[in-house]
């Protein structure tokens, strides 16, 4: 533990060890891995054509909505290289490569670049998907990038991190029981796998920003309190289609997800109220008067935003993707 009031670069420097050890209980090995091979179909088989018409079978019926998610969580988890930057320009990380935290970012990466492979492979596999349009999406949001409003900070970085692996986790499982639901157990499977990585990393994220509210409570507060503030937005929320408003595509996306209730801002709120928990916000010691300011608004916003939540309506409107013939 830190006593004196300690800069971010010593907070980031001290937590070096817990970062190691958090890597090896969060993070799989490469041997440990599943691969997206494991999942789906291997073409140089016999039977390969067979299991391809088995698997277009399973996905006919799955709904609109569904499949318009399915695109864009696969364009959100192929826009990794975003997410990679992004992690590597956050301020205050040691930045030697074998520092522990270089060591997660590239680790953590290389996990997370098995989900968007998986995802896109199997909606090709599908017959249903206008795959050039989906690419050119990807594309777009590759070369649009996102503003997250972490100002390159690591304690909101991680906040955000916690919050958004929390998200993927949700909606990926949530998914999951849905083309469960709907006949198509494989896909099912590979979206449960998914899922599970991302429980993983939230529970890395969660505990690193645990770390820091010992050392470093009262500006662990402020960051927590400014994310929240400026609300947390989705990695892809730029996310658009050739020939279509940059803003559009993203919120019938989004409204996508929420009609079939794969995310929702009830979701959100509950997100939040765990994080809550999970810090223990009410028994945090050391803070200043913006500190208890901040704590004071974070334990209240769950309910708040619970409120306003539950006064909104599902959004009917059925967008017409052109990822989708
Ligand atoms: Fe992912
Ligand atoms: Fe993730």
């Amino acid at each position: 533990m830190i006593t004196a009031i300690a800069s971010r670069v010593e907070v980031m420097k001290w937590m070096e060890d817990f970062v190691h050890e958090k890597m090896t209980e969060f993070l799989k090995s490469v041997e440990d891995s599943w691969q997206p091979a494991d999942l789906l179909p291997d073409a140089r088989m016999e039977n390969f054509f067979e299991e391809v018409k088995n698997l277009q079978e399973r996905a006919r019926d799955l709904s609109y909505d569904l499949l318009a998610v399915l695109v864009g969580d696969t364009i959100t988890e192929e826009a990794l290289p975003t997410y990679e930057s992004w992690l590597m320009s956050i301020k205050d990380l040691p930045t030697n490569e074998e520092s522990p935290w270089m060591r997660w970012n590239r680790a953590w990466t290389a996990e997370e670049n098995r989900h968007g492979d998986l995802l896109n492979k199997y909606l090709y596999l599908t017959g249903r998907i206008n795959m050039r349009e989906m690419e050119a999406s990807t594309q777009y949001l590759i070369a649009d990038g996102f503003d997250l409003q972490t100002d390159n900070d690591p304690y909101r970085a991680f906040v955000y991190t916690s919050f958004q692996e929390t998200a993927t986790n949700l909606s990926h499982r949530r998914v999951a029981q849905i083309a469960k639901k709907q006949g198509d157990g494989m896909l099912a499977k590979l979206c449960g796998y998914v899922a599970s990585d991302e429980a993983r990393h939230a529970k890395a994220y969660k505990a690193f920003v645990g770390k820091i509210f010992e050392a470093d409570p009262n500006e662990m507060m402020l960051a927590f309190e400014d994310m929240m503030r400026k609300k947390i937005v989705m990695p892809a929320h730029y996310m658009r289609e050739l020939g279509v408003d940059m803003g559009k595509t993203f919120g019938h996306f989004t409204d996508a997800a929420q009609r079939i209730n794969v995310y929702t801002a009830l979701d959100y709120t509950d997100i939040l109220s765990d994080l809550v928990k999970e810090w223990k916000l009410e028994t945090v010691s050391g803070l200043n008067d913006a500190g208890e300011r901040a704590r004071d608004y974070l334990t209240a916003l769950p309910d708040r935003l619970k409120r306003v939540a539950e006064r909104m309506r599902s959004p009917q409107l059925e967008y017409k993707f052109r990822w989708i013939d």
